[in-house]
């Protein structure tokens, strides 16, 4: 099975990169540690149903009957999205014999749970799970990283060739609290995020767009839609630093936006722009790991609070 094999080599390709650079595009899942959804569900049971309602859920049972997908993967001439495609690293959770067995799903998100599942509700052993490739609502650094990795959509053939849209317009905030929203710890009901979580989760998430869509214009090779986009998609997450950096004047801020401005968003420039992106990578992680939401009340003005979808279990 070629695909398959395709898949693994990307994996391979993006583990082995981990050891010399950040890897270039993609938080590649762990498939010979997938224990699937069904097993997340037994306990979870009410984050289950929130996530039932996703678009990460639904894109299993839908994505390849939609006329849009269709027409990319006739032009990447890829026969079948569901079986053999490149479409499956991103459009759903995949086992370790290439199947597809959900959409987006809970270890899409979470991490591959072979090693941390019996662990991560243990007291106490928060730790011992991250460390098994468990990925906590705690690490905001990580968890942003993971959704960037798809929703930048770091592909320049499926984006020039394929017609995909390149990237979504995702911030945070808004799209973890809409349709994505499962936070049911303090009871029943499907709670908002806390103010103080909202500002971290708000500047975490705007220096990781910063990062990712310079990982996006450093491997860009040709000029066309891929390129422009991204450059232009570094542009605006840059501005939106400034704002930032306008009512934040804290070191870290002030060193993500002074490694941004030190490249050119330009073809070819691969070396200084990926130096950029692991200071970036560096600062984002220890802004997410020392920042305190209670002393990033200037930042409220700046957050959205619209947000994408409808959160489960909301009022129409
Ligand atoms: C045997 C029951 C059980 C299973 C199976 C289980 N969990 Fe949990 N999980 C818990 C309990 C209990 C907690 C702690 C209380 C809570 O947060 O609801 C928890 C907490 C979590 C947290 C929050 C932890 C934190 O650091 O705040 C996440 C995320 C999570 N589980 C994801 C998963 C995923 C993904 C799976 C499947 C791979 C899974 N769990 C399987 C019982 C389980
Ligand atoms: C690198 C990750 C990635 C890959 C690979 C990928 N997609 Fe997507 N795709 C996304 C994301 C993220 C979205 C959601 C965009 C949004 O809603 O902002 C999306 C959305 C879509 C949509 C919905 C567009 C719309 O406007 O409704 C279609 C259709 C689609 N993808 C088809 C495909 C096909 C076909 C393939 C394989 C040839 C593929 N995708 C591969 C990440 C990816
Ligand atoms: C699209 C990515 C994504 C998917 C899919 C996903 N999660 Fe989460 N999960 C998150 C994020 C992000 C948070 C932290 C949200 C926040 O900060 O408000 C989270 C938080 C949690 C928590 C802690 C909630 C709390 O009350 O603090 C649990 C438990 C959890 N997820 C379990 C699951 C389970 C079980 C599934 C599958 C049924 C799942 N998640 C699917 C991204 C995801
Ligand atoms: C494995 C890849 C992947 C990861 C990781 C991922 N997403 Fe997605 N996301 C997708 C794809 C693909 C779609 C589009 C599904 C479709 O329309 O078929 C999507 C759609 C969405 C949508 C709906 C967008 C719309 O147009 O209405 C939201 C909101 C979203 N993602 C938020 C998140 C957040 C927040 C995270 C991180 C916590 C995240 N996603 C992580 C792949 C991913």
């Amino acid at each position: 099975m070629p695909a398959q094999k395709n898949l693994k080599n990307l994996v391979a390709a993006c583990l082995a990169a981990l050891f010399v650079a950040p890897c270039l595009s993609f938080a590649a899942l762990d498939s010979s540690k997938l224990v699937g959804p069904g097993k997340c569900t037994d306990c979870h049971k009410s984050e289950a149903s929130a996530w039932q309602e996703m678009k990460h859920y639904k894109t299993f049972d839908d994505l390849h009957r939609r006329p849009a997908a269709k027409e990319i993967a006739a032009k990447l001439e890829i026969i079948n999205i569901k079986t053999e495609s490149t479409c499956m690293q991103c459009h759903y959770t995949v086992n370790d014999t290439g199947r597809a067995v959900a959409g987006v799903s809970c270890e899409s998100c979470h991490g591959a749970a072979a090693d941390w599942i019996t662990v991560h509700n243990e007291k106490g052993r928060r730790a011992d799970a991250v460390a098994q490739g468990f990925i906590s609502p705690s690490n905001i650094y990580q968890l942003a990283v993971n959704c960037y990795s798809c929703h930048t959509v770091p592909n320049e053939k499926l984006v020039n060739v394929g017609g995909h849209q390149a990237g979504s317009a995702i911030e945070l905030v808004s799209w973890v609290q809409g349709e994505v929203r499962h936070h049911f710890k303090s009871g029943t009901t499907n709670a908002d995020a806390t103010p103080e979580r909202k500002r971290m989760l708000y500047l975490v998430g705007r220096v990781v767009d910063l990062e990712f869509s310079l990982r996006g214009v450093a491997n860009a090779t040709e000029k066309a839609t891929y390129a422009v986009s991204m450059a232009r998609r570094a542009k605006a997450a840059r501005a939106e630093i400034q704002k930032i950096l306008d009512v934040l004047p804290r070191d870290e801020v002030k060193a993500v936006a002074a490694a941004a401005d030190g490249v050119a968003l330009k073809l070819n420039n691969k070396e200084p722009i990926m130096a950029a992106v692991q200071t970036i990578s560096d600062l984002g992680r220890k802004i997410s790991d020392t920042y305190k939401g209670e002393e990033l009340a200037a930042l409220d003005a700046l957050i959205p609070t619209v947000v994408q979808g409808t959160p489960y279990g909301a009022a129409p």
